[in-house]
């Protein structure tokens, strides 16, 4: 806990202009200063800061606050992480109330490793642009790979010369301890010997998130010299599967791009930013860990796996994939051709046409593992079990129930099976992993649905709430234009009406957008504008969205009361609209309400508890007003 003269500290010292101005450049304009918005793709600036009140606002996507709801926006932080952050801008120190003896060591250890990493970076990068050696051997090297100086500098790039105790003699001399060397990885002790790690190479360092350097890779300068990476090792700060390199530089224009891209090696992602693809991150040779995907999370719900092609190595990483998609994360994949990678391709074909590559041959995962495996299995039919087995344990892996319906039909399609036998096997594997714990019955909820009359259907809001919205998405692809009085058609209605409804779906969200977007242009966005305009998720959804309707069972729907509106009719349109609307709310609000009970457990402290029984007592009202209104519309 952080104690309240030091946030009250914080927030007197908050000036929201420095703190946005951090993230994107901002231009006066009246009273308010403007900028492009941070958080939604967009040409014209409606993003506005508003020095004198002290808040943002973005007319665009709606989103505002003030400073403190700013960086935890931006940096996907919580109110404590924030002011942490905000402190650290500010040179304010926050002194932790119930820090014990250990953790205060152990905080002020983890300080003196960043200084001291910080200082060897500084070593590094001086070496490079001022000595003689760094610049004849150092800087030609990158040069000779056609590495710009502005992006040499942004990655901070070094070099270190070919001497046993180079950066050692230089920083005991400016007061670092061999102790501290040591711990960071920079000096090695052997016996009685001890010398530095890094010798005679390039040198890449390693920022964390927030762009502190946790650690180095250097890279040998001939061939014959092995290993060609040497890396730091792992120390308190740098905790090798919390760590992605590159997420730093590219941590925004992910955020923008809504995905990011993975690669393998540190000069992948150099290479991109030089092509002007900033939204990249390596793994650094090995399999995502759980904590790095989550860190690409907090930023982008997309990643995109540049591979390059050779088959043993794709069979190898498919694999690792599966747990990308268990996070909930939509994976694409670009194949590229065999013995490039994206650093030789982008060089190969140049800026423009590598981005188009990549436009073009970019391919939903489980779309790319199935033509693969269907690939095989033509070849060898003996295959085709395994084959299913293994797309289907993909599949699985994915949380998202409707995601998973919607897969099966196409790997059903790509294989040519019977969609009854991959659900099947689905739900094997789905059972199995409830045995083992971890995953909640709800799994199983969307086989349910499509096998209504076998098995039970099982409560899962978050199903229901998405049903809800595609639902509402239906209403307005049939029914868009019928005017409901004079002035209200149908789907500015309707899209009025949603307007404060966050979609849970982010496919759901990007298609309402798409409506309002056209609405605003005085259009509208048909089924026929989709095909053409969507992205393959969308185009997929909203076909899905139009073919399934009848498919549910009506036992489902009555079980579940969710809405389907069945006529057509003008007159019961509106009342139909309006209760798909209220619906939908009412079923976002439960959840809301659930979600906050759920946090109730677990915090233990009374402002909080105080705060959450606030919201409760908010929401049941809300609830009952929506019950209240849904009533009068069905009696009427
Ligand atoms: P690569 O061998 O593909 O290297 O390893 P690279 O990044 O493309 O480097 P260049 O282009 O040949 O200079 C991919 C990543 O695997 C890790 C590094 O993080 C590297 O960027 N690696 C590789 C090591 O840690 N040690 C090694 O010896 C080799
Ligand atoms: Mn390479």
């Amino acid at each position: 806990m952080i104690p309240s003269h030091t946030v009250d500290e914080i927030k007197n010292r908050i000036d929201i202009v420095e703190v946005v101005s951090d993230f994107v450049s901002l231009k006066r304009k009246g009273q308010s200063m403007w900028a492009c918005c941070p958080f939604h793709n967009e040409k014209s600036p409606s993003f506005s800061v508003s020095p004198v009140k002290g808040f943002y606002k973005c007319f665009g996507c709606g989103k505002s606050g003030d400073a403190l709801d700013f960086v935890m926006e931006m940096e996907k932080l919580n109110y404590v992480e924030s002011l942490k952050f905000l402190a650290k801008k500010y040179g304010i120190e926050v002194q932790e109330k119930e820090l014990t003896d250990d953790q205060a060591q152990q905080q002020s250890e983890r300080e003196s490793l960043y200084i001291v990493l910080n200082a060897a970076k500084e070593y590094f990068t001086s070496t490079l642009w001022d000595s003689q050696e760094g610049r004849a051997i150092g800087l030609s090297y990158f040069q000779e790979r056609k590495m710009t100086d502005a992006i040499l500098k942004k990655f901070e790039l070094g070099f270190v010369k070919d001497e046993w105790d180079g950066f050692y003699t230089h920083a005991l001399k400016n007061g670092h301890t061999e102790e501290m060397l040591e711990k960071a990885g920079l000096l090695i002790v052997k016996e009685n010997k001890k010398y530095d790690r890094f010798r005679g190479r390039v040198i890449f360092p390693i920022h964390n998130v927030s762009g502190r350097v946790v650690g180095f890779g250097a890279r040998a300068l001939k061939k014959d010299d092995k290993p060609k990476y040497i890396n730091s090792p792992e120390t308190s700060v740098y905790v090798k599967n919390q760590v992605l390199y590159g997420m730093f530089q590219a941590k925004q224009a992910i955020r923008m791009a809504e995905n990011c891209f993975l690669v393998e090696g540190y000069t992948d992602v150099t290479s991109l930013h030089e092509v002007g693809i900033e939204n990249v991150v390596a793994s650094s040779g090995t399999s995502l860990t759980e904590g790095q995907i989550k860190l690409i999370q907090r930023f982008s719900p997309t990643i995109t796996v540049l591979y390059d092609g050779d088959m043993a190595g794709i069979k190898a990483s498919l694999r690792g994939i599966d747990m990308i998609l268990a996070q909930g994360l939509n994976v694409k994949m670009v194949l590229l051709p065999e013995g490039e990678d994206p650093d030789s391709y982008s060089k190969a074909l140049g800026a423009e046409k590598f981005k188009q590559y990549l436009e073009d041959k970019k391919e939903d995962f489980i779309h790319f593992k199935a033509n693969l495996l269907a690939q095989e299995a033509e070849k060898d039919p003996i295959k085709k079990a395994e084959s299913i087995k293994e797309i289907v344990s993909s599949i699985a892996a994915i949380p998202d129930a409707i995601k998973r319906t919607v897969y099966i039909k196409e790997a059903g399609d790509l294989l040519q099976i019977e969609e009854q036998v991959l659900i099947g096997e689905l739900n094997k594997i789905l059972r199995k992993k409830t045995k083992s714990s971890n995953y909640s019955k709800t799994e199983e909820a969307v086989p349910v649905t499509l096998q209504p009359s076998e098995q039970e259907a099982i409560w899962d809001p978050i199903e229901i709430i998405k049903y809800q919205e595609q639902e509402s998405i239906r209403l307005l692809l049939e029914y868009a234009h019928v005017e409901l009085d004079q002035e209200t058609s149908l789907q500015s209605y309707l899209l009025n009406e949603l307007e404060d409804v966050e979609f849970l779906s982010e496919i759901h969200a990007e298609i309402f957008n798409k409506f309002r977007e056209e609405l605003g242009k005085g259009n509208t966005a048909t089924i026929d504008y989709f095909i053409k305009n969507g992205s393959p998720e969308v185009r997929r959804t909203v076909i899905d969205i139009i073919s399934k309707k009848r498919d549910i069972s009506s036992k489902w729907k009555d079980k579940h009361k969710i809405f389907v509106p069945e006529e057509s009719e003008k007159s019961h349109l509106e009342r139909t609209a309006l209760t798909n609307i209220l619906r939908l709310k009412q079923r976002v609000v439960r959840k809301m309400l659930e979600d906050n009970i759920e946090r109730l457990k677990s915090v233990s402290n009374e402002t909080e508890q105080t705060e959450i029984q606030q919201i409760h007592s908010e929401l049941k009202k809300t609830e009952t007003e929506i019950a209240s209104l849904l009533g009068n519309v069905i009696l009427k």
